[in-house]
């Protein structure tokens, strides 16, 4: 089955916006997606019908029950994991502190928790917080500045008998560079560590497997795959059971519910299998995880093209730098954050949006990046991002913007 793109982008309403007679180029994916019709419908469908919250004992609720139990289980298709592994929450960012705050309660001084320079600054302050409230001391391990990777080894080296966890990036949502977990995985679990990865740029991109490459726990963002906006959360069952969650007395206190606080959004959660539905449409196979593993291989050799296709453009200029992994390959997603010599990242952005290209411009809270690479005060860096629905001719037109914009 070979990839249709045009196909693909006929199911997204948002994608056939027009600004001053053109279409948009929605190139701000890596802050979040546009999503298909079903998505849109299973949201009104759900109200259209009705749904009613949990515990009752009527027909509506058992079917808010059953819209959960669908999701958890859509989740755990897309992660490879057990649907009783699967917590949901308002975003990664509130699940992230919430999670910090349980297993936080029994660090003590002389722990030690390992962050990096690359995440996301949701995978950063809520360690350092939980850590600051319990005494345990921080080290953050720095990527490599030229590659924009993260060296497997320089992670390993920071770890020791006193280390707690390990909160570490799977794909930096600034520079696209994809981090090797297994060896960080394995060595923080040698030493007794957990980790927590943070997978919310990397799903759109790549398909998960926690049996696989066993985090103890990963986070996702549904808005960042096609989906409605509700947090992910994928714990080892051991965990969720033996840590103490934050949680109301009469809430359950059987996982995964135990973990998730207050009512969810059945609204959210019937779009999030919607989605999930989605990106296994693009593929082929007997079930969903088989349809997703082949729907995802199809995603990433459309952006592989794409991503080609916009390295050699901009190699071809001189007063357009990139920064973050230089070549397509197994290092490396379809978000790149660019510099344009003489021009500042939000007069860049500002002068694209202007022509219906949508780009970030900032530090996208990568604030570590930024840091690392002296970039704060400046405005960070232009952010462009290609996901399953871009087009070639997009990238053919960002790549004219910038050129117009280096030349001037
Ligand atoms: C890599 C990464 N981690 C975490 C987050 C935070 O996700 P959320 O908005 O669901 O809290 C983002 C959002 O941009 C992100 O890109």
């Amino acid at each position: 089955m070979s990839y249709d793109v045009a196909q693909v982008r006929r199911q997204f309403p948002a994608l056939s916006r027009q600004q001053d007679g053109r279409d948009v180029a929605w190139l701000d994916g890596p802050a979040g997606t546009q999503v298909p019709s079903s998505v849109i419908e299973a949201t009104a469908t759900l109200q259209q019908e009705g749904v009613s919250n949990h515990g009752g004992n009527f027909a509506a609720s058992r079917h808010g029950e059953t819209v959960t139990d669908a999701a958890r289980s859509a989740v755990a298709d897309l992660l490879n994991a057990s649907p009783d592994e699967v917590v949901f929450g308002q975003n990664m960012t509130s699940l992230t502190f919430a999670t910090s705050r349980a297993i936080g309660r029994d660090w003590r001084p002389g722990d030690r928790i390992v962050v990096t320079t690359l995440d996301h600054d949701a995978n950063v302050t809520p360690w350092a917080e939980a850590a600051r409230a319990a005494g345990a001391e921080v080290v953050s391990v720095e990527f490599d500045s030229v590659t924009g990777l993260l060296d497997p080894d320089a992670v390993v080296d920071a770890l020791d008998e006193r280390t707690r966890l390990v909160a570490i990036t799977a794909a930096s949502n600034a520079l696209g560079s994809v981090t090797d977990l297994a060896p960080i995985i394995a060595a923080a679990r040698g030493v007794g560590a957990l980790t927590f990865v943070d997978a919310v740029h990397f799903s759109a991109h790549r398909l998960s497997n926690v049996a696989l490459l066993q985090p103890d726990f990963l986070v996702a963002s549904a808005y960042k795959f096609f989906g409605p906006h509700t947090g992910i959360l994928y714990g080892r069952r051991e965990h969720l059971e033996s840590f103490t969650p934050f949680k109301a007395r009469p809430a359950p206190d059987s996982i995964p519910d135990s973990w998730e606080t207050g009512t969810q959004s059945f609204e959210s959660l019937v779009a999030v299998t919607a989605a999930v539905e989605h990106l296994a449409s693009l593929g082929q196979g007997a079930d969903r995880r088989s349809r997703l593993e082949s729907g995802f291989e199809a995603i990433r050799t459309h952006e592989e093209a794409l991503s080609t296709r916009f390295l050699s453009g901009i190699a071809e200029m001189p007063s357009v730098r990139l920064y973050g992994p230089p070549e397509v390959g197994e290092q490396r997603v379809s978000t790149f954050a660019v510099d344009v010599a003489g021009v500042s990242p939000s007069a860049v952005a500002a002068e694209l949006g202007r022509s219906g290209i949508y780009v970030w411009d900032g530090h996208y809270y990568a604030i570590g990046v930024m840091e690392q690479l002296g970039l704060m005060d400046r405005g960070g860096l232009v952010r462009i991002g290609f996901v399953h629905y871009s087009t070639p001719s997009e990238v053919d037109r960002v790549l004219e913007a910038l050129e117009i914009l280096g030349s001037s």
